[in-house]
């Protein structure tokens, strides 16, 4: 009997564990031997000290939960490069590949992109991180954000700026602007992924090509190196930046 999938649910104590779980419906979907205990699948899950660990009900936060971190580069009203740091992104399906993004507040990022309707979002890696730190912690109205000068090249499909130093690039265009309460809800079409060359090299593998593009993720105010090293809080990496401006 291979290929199955069964749902189980159960109520009482977990001998083997010592753990309860009469609240929990096991999913199971498997594809074993006959007479395998499918319990064992379990043990899979987070051990102390020989004991799997009880969750705890905490206040709706993401930490624990990384994320891939983007500038996102738009025009102001002067025709002037701006680049703002952002990480709640994610992707749609609706018969083809789209982006979602989240602003929250009213932010320079935000006014040009309702003006324009078009942004590049630039993937953040372990180079680009002082710069990233210090454009997410300097808002785009203030002057010294202002005074900056960025490296940066034009998008190929759309009039976005986009930053020479980041392997991957999102030309984005905004199809549907959701409001929400105090931050918005934009889905947009990719009109363009702009990729660096080795990324092409299909002799080579993903994992060396992530390892050589480095791409930094956040969780718990933190940024963390593609292999797990902590790379510094939010506002540290930043003030290496910060210092060379004043
Ligand atoms: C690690 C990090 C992630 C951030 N992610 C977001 C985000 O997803 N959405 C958002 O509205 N602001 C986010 N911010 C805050 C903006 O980067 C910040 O408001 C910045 O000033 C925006 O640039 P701008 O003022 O030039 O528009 C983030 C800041 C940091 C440090």
């Amino acid at each position: 009997m291979k290929n199955w999938i069964a749902v189980f649910s159960f109520s009482g104590r977990c001998s083997e564990a010592d753990v309860d779980i009469s609240r929990d419906v096991w999913i199971h979907y498997a594809c074993m031997n006959p007479g395998t205990d499918f319990r064992q699948d379990r043990n899979l899950t987070k051990k102390k000290e020989g004991k799997i660990m009880a969750k705890v009900s905490i206040h709706p936060t993401n930490d624990f939960c990384p994320q891939t971190l983007f500038l996102y580069g738009t025009y102001d009203d002067e025709g002037q490069a701006n680049f703002g740091l952002f990480c709640w992104f994610s992707y749609t399906w609706d018969g083809e590949m789209g982006v979602m993004a989240c602003i929250g507040g009213n932010k320079l990022t935000r006014e040009n992109i309702h003006k324009r309707k078009v942004f590049s979002a630039n993937l953040v890696t372990e180079d680009l991180l002082p710069l990233a730190d210090y454009l997410g912690n300097t808002p785009g109205f203030s002057l010294k954000k202002k005074a900056m000068d960025f490296e940066t090249e034009e998008g190929r499909i759309l009039p976005v700026p986009v930053l020479k130093a980041s392997p991957v690039v999102f030309e984005l265009e905004v199809r549907q602007f959701i409001p929400l309460k105090d931050g918005e809800v934009m889905l947009c079409g990719i009109r363009n992924v702009l990729q660096e060359d080795l990324l092409a090299d299909e002799a080579e593998s993903s994992a060396k090509k992530l390892a050589a593009i480095a791409p930094v993720r956040t969780t718990c105010k933190e940024y963390f190196g593609w292999d797990g090293r902590s790379l510094g809080a939010w506002g540290e990496p930043g003030k290496a930046v910060s210092a060379a401006e004043s």
